[in-house]
């Protein structure tokens, strides 16, 4: 395996409270950086002060977005391990948006050991809180200056870590979600099932609009005929109908998350039906008339388990339960961050040190 070259920072920062974490916002003392180029594949391993970066202005990123990136968490353990949740799915996933956009791939194994290193020199970083976290975010950017639209030539990896606490203000509170009718997400063919930067961008018109009528979020449809469900803003989707527990079928455009993967796992474990199946508004609406629709959950490794009280579609409200956590919903939040914190028994082997 490559060196990882390592400068530690004399000028160590302040660290936040640790009981006012908002998602995002603070940066550890040190970060990741690996280049790319043609001649010499990914080389220079190393591990610097958190700072900024140099990027020409013709850096392509910043014309035609050819970037990836990852979401990732680890956490303290009340017996003083790191645990990280199923970090390979992530650099397989990191692979594929690769694949996806004509980015050259990575050795999965050493960049997993580059945020294990990583980690260890801002280990201090890590906050012990409940619900709690940090964030690890990989992300790759086309650095070669050039305005032709092709695949860049030079690319960066970098990672950078975010001690995090819940992805909502709302925490476990429920969270309202509007329906999006008019704008849409992603296609089938396009970049949906990737996770690019350009996905996101996407999504911030109709995420804005739904925020100022009071959403947190917007529940994506399909971009053909606006029927079908397909994810949330940051998150995939899960219905409870019934005792039958539905998910949008990974059909092309939506992300294959991995939170998603490990709910269905666990669900089908404790003997609870599973259907991976195209799902529509109106089988939604029909079930909510019919007293029939339980519980609606998104899932994701920022949100974790994040709990929908309530779905606003084409003028209609959806309250789901009351407004209130479901107890599937509850059970599941506490059996995820329960393996994540190394509360739960890790009988999937899921988590790594
Ligand atoms: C994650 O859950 O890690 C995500 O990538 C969502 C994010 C865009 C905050």
């Amino acid at each position: 395996m490559k060196d990882i070259q390592i400068s530690i920072r004399e000028d160590l920062k302040q660290k936040p409270d640790q009981d006012h974490l908002e998602f995002g916002q603070h940066f550890t003392d040190h970060m990741f950086l690996f280049d790319y180029n043609s001649e010499q594949g990914w080389h220079d391993p190393r591990i610097v002060p958190y700072g900024p970066i140099v990027l020409e202005p013709a850096a392509m990123v910043l014309h035609y977005g050819q970037a990836v990136f990852e979401g990732m968490k680890a956490f303290n353990t009340n017996n003083g391990n790191v645990l990280l949740f199923r970090p390979q799915k992530n650099m397989e996933r990191l692979n594929q948006s690769n694949r996806r956009l004509e980015i050259p791939e990575i050795d999965e194994e050493f960049i997993l050991h580059a945020i294990q290193t990583l980690i260890n020199v801002d280990k201090e970083w890590i906050p012990s809180g409940k619900g709690t976290s940090l964030y690890i975010r990989p992300f790759i950017i086309a650095t070669e200056p050039c305005l032709g639209v092709r695949a860049a030539h030079n690319y960066q990896l970098l990672v950078i870590l975010s001690p995090v606490g819940a992805y909502y203000s709302e925490g476990l509170e429920p969270v309202k979600i509007n329906v999006e009718s008019s704008y849409s997400r992603a296609v089938r063919g396009g970049l949906g099932t990737a996770k690019a930067a350009g996905n996101y961008a996407a999504s911030i018109k109709a995420q804005t609009e739904a925020k100022e009528a009071g959403y947190s979020q917007v529940l994506w449809l399909d971009a053909l005929e606006r029927k079908y469900v397909e994810e949330v803003g940051s998150m995939n989707i899960f219905f409870k109908i019934n005792g039958t527990v539905i998910t949008p079928e990974l059909n092309g455009s939506i992300l294959a998350g991995v939170t998603r993967d490990s709910i269905i796992e666990l669900l089908t474990n404790w003997g609870i039906t599973v259907e991976e199946r195209r799902i529509s508004m109106d089988e939604i609406y029909q079930a909510h008339k019919d007293h029939t629709l339980e519980e609606v959950f998104g899932t994701g490794t920022a949100a974790v388990i994040s709990p929908v009280g309530e779905l606003f579609w084409d003028d209609r409200q959806i309250i789901i339960n009351d407004g209130c956590i479901g107890e599937l919903s509850q059970q599941l939040y506490d059996t995820i961050t329960g393996i994540q914190t190394g509360m739960v028994p890790d009988t999937l082997q899921w988590t790594v040190q």
